[in-house]
């Protein structure tokens, strides 16, 4: 039985999860909680080997449905192999990005729709949903800038899209805010970093008071 919670992080290109992942489960931890941190596409071997197949830049000949199909592929090893388990385990479970980066890229932007792409995620991850999802708003022209200064950073093959594919991305994330607005959290990324921080921390200490209020019952 799932006893921990299980958090998203969502956002264009350059809005500044790491970061913030970074700062947020140091701050959980300090207030006792166990806390995993973990990224998609990867988190464990075989998703990062299917992420850097996925994200090499030379890799032009990929096909649309293809992406989609390897990002679902590499959920659904990471959910059976990390993410299930530590969530059993009582842990606070932090991901940068899932099935919402799957529905704002590949459904919104690539176009091949949204509806078809919960389809083959269901078939990935079941009922297993975050129960809580922050979207870190940020513009394509300040994200990509930013990402641009920051020169340690791996150029992945999506970074490489045209800003119209970004511009479509962050289109694909406000429907998602819209739409899941009990689950999914937007938070303005082009604010100060520590008001930012402290914004997302307000809404994870929120949810976890109502999670463990729910339990206690
Ligand atoms: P990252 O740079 O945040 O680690 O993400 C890698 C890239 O993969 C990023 O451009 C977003 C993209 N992506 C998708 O297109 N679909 C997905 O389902 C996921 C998880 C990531």
């Amino acid at each position: 039985m799932k006893k921990g919670m299980f958090i998203t992080i969502e956002g264009g290109e350059g809005a500044g999860k790491s970061t913030l992942i970074e700062r947020l489960a140091h701050t959980l931890q300090s207030k006792g909680h166990r806390v995993v941190t973990t990224r998609e596409p990867g988190g464990i071997p075989i998703a990062e080997k299917i992420r850097a197949v996925i994200l090499d830049p030379g890799h032009t000949e990929m096909d649309a449905r293809t992406e989609a199909l390897l990002y679902a592929a590499a959920r659904r090893q990471h959910l059976a192999e990390k993410v299930i388990p530590a969530l059993c385990d009582g842990n606070v479970v932090i991901c940068d990005r899932f099935v919402d980066s799957s529905l704002a890229y590949q459904g919104h932007a690539r176009g091949l729709g949204m509806k078809e792409i919960w389809a083959i995620n269901a078939f990935a991850i079941g009922e297993m949903m975050p129960e809580l999802t922050i979207y870190m708003d940020v513009s394509p022209e300040v994200g990509l800038a930013r990402i641009a200064r920051a020169s340690e950073r791996e150029v992945n093959r999506l970074d490489l899209e045209r800003q119209s594919f970004h511009e479509l991305v962050r289109e694909g994330y406000l429907q998602l805010a819209a739409e899941y607005p009990d689950r999914i959290h937007q938070v303005n990324a082009e604010q100060e970093p520590e008001d930012v921080f402290q914004q997302v921390l307000t809404i994870v200490n929120r949810c976890l008071e109502g999670i463990q209020g729910e339990r206690v019952q």
